[in-house]
């Protein structure tokens, strides 16, 4: 009897409430075989007793069939929530969306834009409805980046229709300004903008609603916890000291609005050279995982730097549709899979609701750390390879 035997049984135990088992939401840990005995642990979030039971009856069960006679299964479940009276639970001004996805980076600059296009884009691609929400209302990039720059949207009543393009739905406060009209707006202001593009947006029935968020841990972040439930949360880093240090104010962010981690991204993660498509150490690759297991999460992709990934945000035509076959798409494609597949986790242990959050700042969540963004180009030269190309 071996561990492989073990998992195919348990793949018949489905997760209360849902189609997938337990084994493919890779709850199943721990398994110790002694002859006849066998010893597993289910890790589940829910602190549901009834799922607890009836995941304990179901293993059981499958487990006796092929044969085991000692079995002992320890149900991995947190502590009930404790604050139930203080949550205002389930808050969703946006209730025809499913899914929302916060991605969110501690400094400027790092790729956020850029990653919730492509990801959105990549989601679209995998048959989802998705919606792509520019929550930065300070330098709104979206609408470039997804070639609809010069389109208005079309107001119905005193509601607004987002705008479409490579089969995502978008709106933007670049595309409600008039071009070069820059604003000056308040904490205040940004909180009530960031609700009506939730309530007043006409956004149909979506799976997942992707938003980019301002730069830091401010008003944005905490106006929109507080409006929807987020299913997941990304953060998007560089592989430098300094922005893994920023990234990790925006894990700890997370955390306090009980936003559940998919992962981090890192991005500009090595330099894919265009002429001969070698992939080359820059800032540092992979220096993001260590953060991620100090935060108990994963890498959920590298992003190399490629020259078509900024072409593709400047001229509006995102690598993963336009290149598809691009080393850059493929890894959009795989990164926009493990977030879904992490959105369906969350959903199997009960979803997520807005919790205890209250209307101030948290402690420990720092003001707007808004930073003037060393942005970083891949502009030519040689690759660093010594592969002669250039
Ligand atoms: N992997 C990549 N390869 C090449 N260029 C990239 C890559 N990722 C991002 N860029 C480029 O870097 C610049 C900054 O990216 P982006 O605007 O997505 O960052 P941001 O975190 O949203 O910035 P801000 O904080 O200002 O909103 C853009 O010109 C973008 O095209
Ligand atoms: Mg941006
Ligand atoms: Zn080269």
């Amino acid at each position: 009897m071996t561990e492989n035997n073990v998992m195919e049984a348990l793949k018949n135990v489905t997760y209360p409430g849902f189609t997938k088992d337990i084994v493919t939401f890779g709850f199943v840990k721990d398994v110790v075989i002694e002859g006849n005995n066998v010893s597993l642990t289910v890790d589940i979030t829910s602190s549901a007793d009834e799922v607890k039971q009836q995941i304990m009856q179901d293993v059981t069960v499958e487990l006796k069939k092929i044969g085991f006679e000692t079995i002992n299964v320890n149900i991995k479940a947190p502590q009930a929530p404790k604050q139930m009276s203080n949550s205002i639970s389930g808050k969703n001004i946006a209730p025809q969306v499913k899914n929302f996805v916060m991605v969110s980076s501690g400094k400027g600059g790092v790729g956020k834009s850029t990653t919730s296009v492509n990801l959105a884009v990549a989601m679209a691609m995998q048959g989802k409805k998705v919606g792509l929400l520019d929550a930065d209302i300070y330098g709104p990039n979206i609408p470039r980046m997804m070639g609809v720059a010069d389109q208005k949207p079309e107001i119905q009543g005193n509601k607004v229709l987002p705008l479409k393009a490579y089969g995502v739905e978008i709106m933007s406060m670049g595309s409600l300004m008039e071009p070069g009209q820059s604003l000056i707006w308040r904490g205040s202001m940004i909180m009530k903008a960031i609700e009506q593009f939730l309530r007043d947006i006409l956004w149909s029935d979506l799976d997942v609603l992707v938003i980019d968020m301002p730069p830091g841990t401010g008003d944005a972040q905490l106006t929109l916890a507080q409006s929807v439930p987020v299913t997941a949360g990304v953060t998007v880093t560089t592989p430098q000291e300094v922005s893994l240090d920023d990234s990790r104010r925006s894990l700890d962010m997370f955390k306090k609005l009980h936003i559940p981690t998919a992962g981090i991204i890192e991005n500009m993660s090595g330099f894919i050279c265009p002429s001969c498509e070698t992939e080359s150490d820059i800032f540092g690759m992979g220096t993001a995982t260590p953060v991620a297991m100090e935060y108990d999460t994963e890498l959920i992709a590298r992003i190399p730097i490629e020259p078509a990934v900024r072409i593709g945000g400047d001229t509006g035509m995102p690598v993963t549709y336009h290149k598809p076959d691009s080393e850059t798409a493929k890894r959009y494609q795989e990164a926009a899979g493990k977030v879904l597949a992490f959105i369906d986790k969350v959903n199997a242990q009960g979803g997520v609701s807005n919790q205890a959050i209250q209307p101030t700042t948290p402690p420990g969540v720092s003001a707007c750390s808004t930073q003037a963004a060393p942005k970083q180009e891949s502009s030519g030269g040689s690759c660093g390879t010594g592969c002669g190309c250039h």
